[in-house]
């Protein structure tokens, strides 16, 4: 049972440890329902902490015994953990607990997956493992012992002695526990090597369960890509002797970065042509890279405690972006990054879940893995390396790594560095770690026709978010440049920093009025309005030199025809179509970012845009809206589609690199408008004949949006019904895709089916998360998709609290709609925190939703 009110942790409280660890000796004996964890642990009064109680977290363990010392003691033990006295000297704790990793559904601490053992203990799971001062700042070497009948038995580090039935690993680096990570299972590894610069050979494995070998090597050779970029561009390099990946099918995330022993949820590793889509693998790819970068950002110097959780994952999201425009292109990896910081950040900072990238406060951590952490944690660093420069950047990022090697650090610690290494004061700057809120940049324009003076006047301002009313001026770098009337750029790109709420820029000598490009590259993460219409949103389409502002221009053009439909059942624009079809026959320019200015907002974006501008999105018009635009794109576009299609077919062998996916997905568009003007053959062919799940998967997701899909959804489940991955896109598909009126239907059929599993979270998601993403569906006047999201919330919250809070967010932009969606949805939320029992990670999300 849990307290009736649950406890908030406050970074102001933050207090060391009162004792340090030497050293940690674990000896697992596996067993599904009783394993026993014997832990051995040397810890010594730490000089710089002032309170010696000695309290060791523990959660749903069985402790067998306790010895301080060799001499059994009797702690006092609650759900939390236990306290005992201990000595002000060294001393030796020795204790034996009891565990049931086959019946941990929460996936958290040790837990089984198809018959392997796994681990994930960050946030704080390793205190289900063994009782331990469970938090980033006390960090030790670890060694381990693992006796169990498994074939391959893993754990972080360089491996020691092994034998029938055991194996030892040490990991000599200091690590925080969260890093510890255990596998065990009849697995099969897929080996390479990587030398470092130094000449050190490092063993690389893959490992995975028989049957998905060949979908490794894509995998291994993102690892070794990424160990080699590391070397490159940071200078830094791998510390032991082996790396270890291994693909779990029931993970609650992505993957994790364990100390030697990345583990990965199973559809972020795994990829093939045929199973998966180009869009999988630039993802697993990135995934690989950042994990792998986590080694120097989160592991070599970690986190003093769980509010400083952007210090590393901001920090490594920023460095896998640049390892993918590194690996693929530049503008379409950034454009890509923000459409994803406006779907899934901005609602949440402008909603009742709004906080600081640095939070100062939270009840349950694993709801702080959240978009503003890590994706504008992402771009705080991204503006930090513009207002610096490049050099000052990497020279910052060397005193980085030279001074808090080893540590557990702070916020205040990284913005130290950067005021060491450069001399700038940075303290206006880190408003962006404790502002929550997207800043709003009002640009008005001034021309002095007489004298060829051209001025911009700034402002800037961020509306109240939960618990912060009064906001202060952030450092916003706005890079912009000029155009002449002609179309010729006269300024190029600089950078200029707003720090206070009003603030003018003056160019002269102009002997014409310019046409400003602002916030080039999303230069801050923020929304700008600027006084512009659509002849000159036309203009930046076709002139613009910042490729990031000329996809830019063309949203604009898109979304502001949207509105026009939705609000006023306007004609969608000429200016947009026309402007559509310039870039889209424009060879000049690569096939991918042309497939980008193809698509337009998706439903979700657009009532978001609309509840900014103060009107009630109303989910079924935008859905109507959208469609009819696509309709007009196809008609725009119809005598050029046929030859879109046919050049743009890759030749040779399928490549999932940048210039085969751009092609594909281009070629896919054209496709996908084809069947929009009645003509499916494409559609048909390409899904019959298609040797990866690139075409395929487009080519189902046609013919099922235009309602001819039924043969190739069923066709489709026969081809692949061995392929976990593959059905999970089954399932995800036909839900998206549903009609607004059908997909709570779907969506409960599909849970009737026999390969749907609540306590797989892929699966899980690919259903009730597609619900959630269907716009239209989910919103649908009846209120029935947010009963059964609802319905199967409480299912599985007593199951896997993390995956069922995470869920929680479908709700989060709620305010937005109508009086009678908001009383359907507030009902739900109502019942749902009403449910007995509910887990803390629920709770907490509904209650902050609720508002
Ligand atoms: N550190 C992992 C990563 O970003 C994610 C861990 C997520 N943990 C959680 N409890 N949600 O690579
Ligand atoms: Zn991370």
């Amino acid at each position: 049972m849990r307290d009736a009110a649950p406890q908030t942790i406050y970074l102001k409280d933050y207090t060391p440890f009162g004792y340090v660890i030497d050293s940690v000796q674990l000896t697992f004996k596996l067993h599904p329902t009783e394993t026993r964890v014997l832990s051995k642990i040397a810890f010594r009064p730490n000089p710089e902490a002032t309170d010696r109680t000695f309290f060791l977290h523990g959660e749903e363990l069985k402790l067998i015994s306790a010895t301080i010392d060799g001499k059994e003691v009797s702690p006092s033990v609650t759900d939390e953990g236990l306290t005992v006295d201990a000595p002000d000297a060294p001393f030796t704790w020795e204790a034996e607990v009891e565990i049931s990793p086959s019946t941990n559904t929460a996936l958290e601490g040790l837990y089984m997956s198809n018959g392997m053992y796994c681990t994930q203990c960050e946030a704080e799971g390793f205190r289900k493992i063994t009782y331990y001062p469970d938090r980033p700042d006390v960090m030790a070497t670890f060694d381990v012992r693992i006796e169990g009948s498994e074939k391959v038995l893993l754990s972080n580090g360089n491996p020691g002695a092994s034998g029938e039935g055991f194996a030892e690993w040490s990991d000599p680096w200091k690590k925080p526990a969260y890093l510890f990570a255990l596998v065990a299972g009849d697995l099969i590894n897929h080996p390479d090597s990587f030398t470092t610069r130094t000449g050190t050979d490092v063993e690389l494995n893959i490992w995975v369960r028989p049957g998905d070998e060949d979908k490794c090597a894509f995998g291994m050779q993102a690892l070794k890509d990424s160990m080699k970029w590391d070397e490159d561009v940071y200078g830094r390099e791998y510390d032991l002797d082996i790396f270890n990946i291994v693909a779990v099918d029931d993970f609650n995330m992505g993957a994790m970065e364990n100390k030697g022993l990345n583990i990965f949820n199973s559809s972020c590793v795994l990829a093939s042509q045929a199973t998966s889509t180009d869009a999988d693998f630039e993802r697993i790819e990135a995934i690989i890279a950042h994990e792998y970068f986590h080694n120097w950002t989160g592991n070599r110097i970690t986190c003093r405690d769980w509010f400083q959780l952007c210090l590393k994952e901001g920090l490594t999201v920023f460095r896998d972006a640049q390892f993918t425009s590194d690996m693929r292109s530049e503008p379409v990896k950034r454009i890509d990054d923000v459409i994803a910081l406006r779907a899934r950040q901005f609602p949440e900072d402008q909603g009742p879940l709004s906080h600081p990238v640095r939070p100062e406060e939270f009840q349950e951590i694993n709801n702080f893995y959240t978009a503003t952490v890590y994706e504008k944690g992402a771009e705080v660093i991204g503006m930090l390396k513009t207002l610096v420069g490049h050099d000052a950047y990497y020279k910052a990022l060397d005193l980085y790594f030279e001074r808090h090697d080893g540590d557990a650090a702070t916020i205040e610690d990284w913005i130290q560095v950067f005021e060491d290494s450069t001399g700038r004061d940075l303290q206006q700057f880190k408003r962006w770690y404790s502002q929550s809120g997207t800043p709003k940049v009002s640009v008005k324009e001034e021309w002095d026709a007489e004298n060829g003076i051209f001025t911009l006047h700034f402002s800037q301002s961020t509306a109240p978010t939960p618990g912060q009313d009064i906001k202060d001026p952030r450092v916003i770098p706005i890079a912009l440049g000029l155009l002449a009337p002609g179309g010729k750029e006269t300024h190029p790109t600089h950078v200029i920093e707003l720090t206070h709420a009003e603030q003018s820029l003056t160019f002269d000598g102009l002997d014409a009025r310019p046409v400003p490009s602002l916030l080039r590259g999303f230069s801050a993460p923020v929304i700008l309005e600027q006084e512009i219409d659509n002849d000159r949103r036309a203009f930046l389409l076709a002139n613009d030199t910042d490729p990031f502002n000329r996809w830019e221009a063309g949203g604009d053009l898109a979304r502001d025809t949207l509105i026009n439909m939705i609000l006023k059942d306007a004609a969608p624009s000429p200016a947009y179509l026309h402007g559509l079809r310039r870039v889209v026959t424009d060879e000049s320019l690569d096939p991918a970012y042309r497939g980008l200015m193809i698509q337009h907002p998706s439903e979700t974006e657009l009532a978001g845009t609309l509840s900014d501008m103060g009107e009630i999105p109303d989910p079924t018009k935008i859905h109507i809206a959208s469609r009819a635009l696509l309709a007009a794109k196809a008609e725009t576009l119809s005598d050029i589609l046929p030859a879109l299609y046919a050049d743009n077919q890759p030749t040779g062998a399928y490549k999932p690199d940048a210039e085969g996916s751009g092609k594909r997905d281009l070629a896919n568009a054209a496709m996908s408008l084809m069947a929009k003007l009645g003509d499916l053959s494409h559609a048909k062919a390409q899904f019959a004949s298609a040797d990866n799940m690139t075409q395929q998967f487009e080519a189902l997701a046609v013919l099922v949006r235009e309602g001819q899909g039924a043969e190739a959804v069923k066709a489709f489940y026969d081809q692949w019904k061995e392929d976990r991955l593959v059905i999970n896109k089954w399932f995800g598909l036909q839900i998206s895709l549903a009609e607004p009126e059908d997909a709570a239907k779907v969506t409960e059929a599909l849970t009737q089916h026999p390969d749907f599993d609540m306590k797989n979270p892929n699966r899980f998601r690919a259903t009730l998360g597609a619900l959630a993403g269907n716009h239209a569906g989910f919103h649908h006047e009846s209120g029935a998709g947010y009963a059964l999201l609802a319905d199967w919330l409480i299912k599985l919250d007593p199951l896997n609290p993390q995956t069922t809070a995470r869920m929680c967010t479908a709700f989060q932009t709620w305010k937005r709609y109508d009086a009678g969606r908001q009383a359907l949805i507030k009902a739900q939320l109502e019942r749902i925190l009403a449910t007995p029992n509910l887990s803390r990670d629920t709770n907490e999300m509904i209650s902050r939703i609720l508002g």
